[in-house]
């Protein structure tokens, strides 16, 4: 729900003041139905170093069905229509080739011409190689370089709805890579910006139910009553997931409420209750084990250190980081977690940046970013095809977020490449990515959503 100062923003009278200071707020195009993948032309580059893994991803790009043309050297213009003008949906440059800083020239010359033909909502990928994996040192450079170009051409793009993000390819990793290229250049990650993204080699190929590729599968996610968890049971739930809602009793009747709408099942557990990991894992195992646990659940308990009691030190621990853990272990321990199985957790951009009166809630949740970090290395998990990932929510608009003061909120909320916040159906999409069961080549990452927030990393 827009407040005050963001429907007077976007009224006539608000947007002509607003496009005066330069405060723009462009709307950005969320999924609706479909596939949320662009109808216009994604233009795919940057074969002429490395032909034949840039046809490797045009397949990937023709199986999501988009309508893809390929740039053969450096010169773009034919790919916007004869007189070099039309607009495109995406542009997809693939730098693997790039070996040294001259070769780097290649990034201007074609995205100089080119950003001005991607439409409004538009979608940037560039496609990097791992730098562990680089053979010299000049190639090293080249391929980090492509970072520090994505995150800031992203900064230009994003008064415009258009997103740009590095996806670091592992050999070989392009048919892996299937669901994190439809769900980048879809609206479902309409959020997402400035972000590199890893995507592992994984053996599995891509073969699910596209629809609804959940169907049949249970997926446990706590913190389910309101918020961004009731976002996610309702986005998981729409792509085809039988939900188990977990969140604390008082919040018994909204659980209901959402759980019926979404014909889920509601558990009432408060998750830090030492018998909260048996009820759910006893759950899971009565309908066939889980595929996913989404460790949604947290508070906010915000004092300077100095005056913080030790309650509300542990209470931000134990229901942001402590019960996560015990809960992940007895799933783990009892065979109620399945093979291919997804445990994902939510920190927040705070666990990266830090924050003024925040030291429990930065802990709890940068404390979930180390667990997915070890946790995502495991191999026996690996052999099973478990993967462990988390989101970092930036700024997103909840209940939580509406308790802050005004002003303050107004600013927080502009503090990013998208001069906006998220909407709680931002993290529940990426959500959706990670349990997506063609996603076994995402795994130990940490996604920021929050529209290129300024501060952190
Ligand atoms: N809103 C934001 O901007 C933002 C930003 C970064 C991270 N996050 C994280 O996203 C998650 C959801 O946040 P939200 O904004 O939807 O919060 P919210 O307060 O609206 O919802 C949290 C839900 O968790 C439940 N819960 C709390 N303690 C529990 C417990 N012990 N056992 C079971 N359930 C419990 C609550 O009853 C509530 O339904 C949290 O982990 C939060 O830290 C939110």
């Amino acid at each position: 729900m827009p407040d005050k100062i963001e429907q007077f923003l976007r009224s006539n009278a608000g947007s002509a003041i607003a496009a005066k200071l330069g405060l723009v707020v462009p709307d950005l195009e969320r999924y609706e139905s479909g596939s949320g993948l662009p109808t216009g032309r994604v233009v795919l580059a940057g074969g002429a170093h490395s032909e034949a893994a840039t046809l490797a991803l045009r397949e990937q790009i023709d199986a999501l069905g988009l309508d893809c043309f390929v740039v053969t050297g450096s010169d773009s213009s034919a790919a916007f229509g004869e007189d070099g003008a039309e607009k495109c949906a995406a542009l997809v440059y693939d730098g693997r080739g790039l070996g040294n800083a001259g070769d780097l020239a290649d990034l201007h010359r074609f995205f100089s011409p080119a950003v001005r033909r991607l439409s409004n909502n538009g979608r940037i990928l560039v496609i990097a190689e791992p730098v562990e994996a680089a053979d010299s040192p000049e190639r090293a450079a080249a391929q980090r370089a492509l970072e520090g170009f994505t995150r800031s051409l992203a900064k230009e793009i994003g008064n415009r709805g258009s997103t740009a993000q590095l996806l670091l390819l592992d050999r070989g990793a392009e048919a892996a890579a299937r669901t994190t290229l439809g769900y980048l250049l879809s609206t479902k990650s309409a959020y997402i910006d400035g972000q590199a993204v890893r995507v592992r080699a994984a053996t599995a190929t891509p073969g699910s139910n596209n629809e609804k590729p959940l169907t049949d599968k249970v997926v446990v996610v706590t913190g389910a009553a309101r918020g961004i968890g009731e976002s996610i049971c309702r986005v998981l739930a729409r792509e085809g997931a039988r939900i188990v809602g977990v969140d604390i009793p008082p919040s018994a009747d909204e659980l209901r409420a959402v759980m019926n709408a979404i014909g889920g099942e509601p558990l009432d557990a408060d998750i830090t209750a030492e018998d909260a990991p048996a009820k759910i894992a006893a759950k899971a195992l009565e309908l066939g084990g889980a595929h996913a646990i989404v460790h949604n659940a947290g508070v906010t308990r915000d004092k300077l250190l100095v005056n913080m009691s030790e309650q509300w030190w542990d209470m931000t621990l134990e229901i942001n980081l402590a019960a996560a853990q015990r809960i992940s272990a007895h799933l783990l321990s009892e065979g109620a977690l399945n093979d291919g199985g997804r445990i994902i957790g939510v920190a927040s951009m705070v666990g990266i940046s830090g924050q003024r009166g925040q030291t429990n809630y930065a802990a709890s949740k940068a404390g979930v970013i180390g667990y997915v970090d070890y946790m995502s290395r495991d191999a026996a998990l690996a052999a099973r095809g478990i993967t462990v990932n988390a989101v970092a929510p930036g700024f997103i608009e909840t209940q939580m977020t509406e308790a802050i003061p005004v002003l303050t909120r107004e600013i927080a909320r502009r503090l990013n490449s998208l001069s906006q916040g998220g909407q709680p159906e931002d993290v529940a999409e990426a959500i959706a990515w990670f349990a997506h069961p063609d996603s076994t080549a995402i795994n130990g990452v940490t996604l920021r959503v929050c529209g290129q927030n300024w501060i952190g990393a």
